[in-house]
């Protein structure tokens, strides 16, 4: 039975995630910061995790023991500049986002690279946004830290690609659509579920040849 970790798996994009490779008899383990408040969550397994923490990427890591992982799905993140324009992002804001949404992703592919090349599947997953995308601009001129804090996860993630490449592990940065959670807002374009079934079938079709990309969820290809 193949094993997913799947990282925010509390709610939102998430949430459905895990519901999706339960449903394909897949081996779930979902993180969050309070396990206790997760019990509607269908994992295997629910763990804590904080992202930004390494002592909590340790425990993390104890509790996986040495497991192959197939796919490490980096998905937890935070907008805290969406309402806020460059004058009113302080340090803390960027520093909380840069650590959440780039740097937190990196240091979780980093501790669980050997589960996840011990695998079958041997695949990375970040949950990107296309709001990362400087050659696609459009949207608001507010949240600077997010919109910069996906462009610097998704250079690291094409990093990755290439370093991991030797090993048989792929990349892959996804862009889950507009999407209503508490994040995207009871107006978003698109259900949890769309999102997770179209990422999911990205996924689960990806080839050495795509790894590295920059997809949406229904496969289409962003410009970086
Ligand atoms: N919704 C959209 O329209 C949209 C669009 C583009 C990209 N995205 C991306 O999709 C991903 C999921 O978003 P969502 O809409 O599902 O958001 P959400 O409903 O706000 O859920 C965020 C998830 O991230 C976790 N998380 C946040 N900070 C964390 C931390 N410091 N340590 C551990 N876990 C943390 C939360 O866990 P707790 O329960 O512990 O707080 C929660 O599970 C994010 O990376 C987001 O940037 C979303």
């Amino acid at each position: 039975m193949p094993t997913i970790l799947i990282t925010g798996g509390s709610r939102g994009i998430g949430k459905a995630l895990v519901e999706f490779y339960k449903r394909d008899g897949w081996y779930v383990i979902a993180t969050c910061r309070d396990p206790d408040a997760a019990q509607d969550v269908l994992a295997d397994e629910i763990l804590p995790l904080e992202v930004t923490s390494e002592d909590s990427i340790l425990a993390l890591h104890t509790a996986i023991d040495g497991r192959p992982l197939d796919i490490l799905w980096n998905n937890a993140g935070v907008y805290l500049d969406k309402a806020t324009d460059l004058s009113g992002t302080g340090f803390e804001a960027w520093s909380e986002t840069f650590a959440v949404n780039s740097i937190a992703p990196l240091r979780l592919s980093v501790a669980f690279v050997e589960n996840v090349a011990a695998s079958d599947h041997k695949t990375i997953a970040f949950t990107s946004s296309r709001m990362g995308s400087i050659g696609d601009l459009r949207g608001s001129a507010n949240g600077y830290a997010y919109r910069s804090s996906k462009a610097a996860l998704n250079m690291a993630g094409a990093m990755l690609a290439n370093d991991l490449k030797p090993r048989g592990v792929k990349t892959v940065m996804l862009h889950p659509g507009w999407v209503q959670t508490d994040m995207g807002g009871a107006s978003a374009d698109i259900t949890a579920d769309v999102s997770a079934h179209g990422m999911k079938q990205v996924v689960d079709g990806l080839t050495d040849a795509q790894s590295g990309a920059f997809l949406n969820y229904d496969g289409k290809s962003w410009p970086w």
